[in-house]
């Protein structure tokens, strides 16, 4: 079995003060608990503050984006070795948001896995199928096209860095969570389809976290599941008292 995975994906929230009592409160606790791995993604602009707080604590700091260009004449873009220079040690990549709202793309998407497993940073690649997607059947479709390509040209010794996150849209932040048979499915699926593009034992090590809606109250029945090996979580990431329960799940 993996190490679960459970990782608080901040979005655009919290300012610096609450960012900064909210790791100390996460730092006093996780150390306490080593059968897991817990990851924050704060706001770029928090993440080098954050990083040196959680320093000496085993919670890592991720990013929630970075660019696909490696440097360059990018307005406004943050590129993948700048994060690795702020402490950040992963990235979320092809979030819903990022797809949905901003418009990304599965080329895109791809080139930013590239860049940032070249910046030397982990990374957590998203998919994940909209309501309609689901309602007409295209589920396994639309992940498969979106894992596809997110990892085209990634070679099998840098899939031990990847992640997959699997985050059903209507599920991300509408208290509507996925059912353990609906991510049971889509896991196996998803597990089935790294071992076609990889190996048996690529993607049985892959870790497939589970995102949407994940709370205190739902993480160990989608932690029982066959291949859900993590949880990204949104909103209940937020405050201690809700994130402290989901890292502390009992299995
Ligand atoms: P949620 O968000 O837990 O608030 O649904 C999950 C995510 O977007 O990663």
């Amino acid at each position: 079995m993996n190490t679960p995975f459970l990782a608080g994906n901040w979005k655009m929230n919290l300012d610096r003060r609450a960012a900064l009592e909210l790791v100390e409160a996460l730092a006093g606790r996780v150390g306490e608990r080593r059968d897991v791995d817990v990851a924050v993604f704060p706001p770029f602009v928090y993440l080098d503050e954050i990083s040196r707080a959680l320093m000496g604590s085993p919670i890592r700091v991720g990013a929630q984006n970075c660019c696909d260009e490696e440097s360059g004449a990018f307005t406004g873009e943050v590129a993948a070795s700048m994060l690795a220079d702020v402490g950040a040690e992963l990235v979320l990549i092809g979030h819903s948001e990022r797809r949905h709202v901003y418009g990304e793309g599965d080329e895109l998407i791809c080139r930013k896995v590239h860049t940032a497993l070249g910046a030397g940073l982990d990374v957590i690649l998203c998919v994940g199928e909209t309501i309609d997607e689901r309602e007409s059947g295209r589920t396994e479709q639309v992940v498969a096209t979106q894992l596809r390509a997110g990892l085209e040209g990634i070679a099998e010794g840098d899939m031990a860095r990847v992640t997959i996150a699997y985050e059903p849209v209507w599920a991300i932040g509408t208290g509507h969570t996925a059912t353990a048979a609906q991510a049971g499915e889509v896991h196996a699926y998803l597990r089935g389809l790294l071992e076609g593009l990889y190996s048996e034992s690529v993607a049985a090590a892959t870790r497939i976290q589970y995102g949407g809606s994940v709370k205190a109250d739902n993480v160990a029945e989608l932690m029982a599941v066959t291949d859900v090996d993590g949880a990204l979580v949104g909103g209940a990431s937020l405050k201690p008292e809700s994130f402290l329960p989901i890292i502390e799940f009992q299995g």
